[in-house]
């Protein structure tokens, strides 16, 4: 339903009535002007690679900290971002550790996460996530018992997506942790990811074999929240 004061606002901008300030921002959210934050970027910082993208829909500030640690927040409910810290490229083996504030208020994950090329794979390893659990929208294709948890494994596909060489079609690929570690506070743990790549390749889930970027990735999708990660 079209709210009143958006339908006033619709006429008085037709007629010219309303005199914008410069530099106006989008603060009663009708879309009217462009959302902006941190653009996207990629680098190295401290010692770790970032890596920041925004797709532009989110009010979205991304900030990189000392040695492995990064802080993010987002609002707006609108678009998909997703940041953190780690290294570039991967490693099939690599223990991180992680330890922070994950404040999600809606669809977000806390994920290692990475990609490898031949072939293109997106993978997430899940720590904890918002109000929307990934393992929903993906098929099961087993379960591992890691770091003291069990991890639900999935996949999807993705069609014509966003990926590191643009607009592609990929598998993603799951460990999704069963139960989540608690968001809303204080959160940490370590992922010894050689558990979870060896599970999936019994399974028949390849990775690729060149390896791009591998971090601890904050992700929102339509919602809002904050996040300070160290990476280790
Ligand atoms: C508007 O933003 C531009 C670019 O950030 C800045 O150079 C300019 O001074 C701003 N104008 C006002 C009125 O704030
Ligand atoms: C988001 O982070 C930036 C940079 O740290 C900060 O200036 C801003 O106040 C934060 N916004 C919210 C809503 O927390
Ligand atoms: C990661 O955590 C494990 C278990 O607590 C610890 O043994 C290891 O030294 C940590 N590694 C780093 C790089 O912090």
């Amino acid at each position: 339903m079209v709210s009143f004061s958006r339908l006033a606002l619709f006429a008085a901008a037709i007629t010219g009535a309303v005199a914008l300030p410069a530099n106006a921002t989008d603060a009663e959210g009708f879309g009217l002007l462009a959302r902006s934050g941190t653009p996207s970027a990629t680098g190295t910082s401290n010692g770790f690679y970032y890596s920041w993208w925004t797709d532009g829909a989110a009010q979205a500030t991304y900030t990189n900290g000392g040695g492995g640690q990064y802080s993010l927040n987002w609002s707006g409910n609108n678009g998909n971002l997703v940041g953190g810290k780690g290294w570039n490229p991967g490693t099939n083996g690599r223990v991180i550790n992680y330890s922070g504030n994950y404040q999600p208020n809606g669809n977000s994950y806390l994920s290692v996460y990475g990609w490898t090329r031949s072939p293109l794979i997106e993978y997430y390893i899940v720590e904890s996530y918002g109000s929307f659990n990934p393992s929903s929208a993906a098929a099961k294709k087993g379960s591992v018992s890691c770091d003291g948890a069990t991890y639900d494994i999935l996949t999807t596909t993705r069609v014509n997506a966003p990926s590191i060489d643009g607009t592609q079609t990929f598998q993603q690929f799951w460990s999704v942790r069963n139960p989540k570690k608690s968001p809303g506070g204080a959160i940490s743990g370590s992922v010894n990811t050689g558990c979870h790549f060896n599970a999936w390749r019994n399974l028949g889930m390849n990775l690729g074999t060149s390896w791009n970027y591998q971090i601890v990735a904050t992700e929102g999708f339509k919602s809002s929240g904050s996040a300070s990660i160290t990476v280790s």
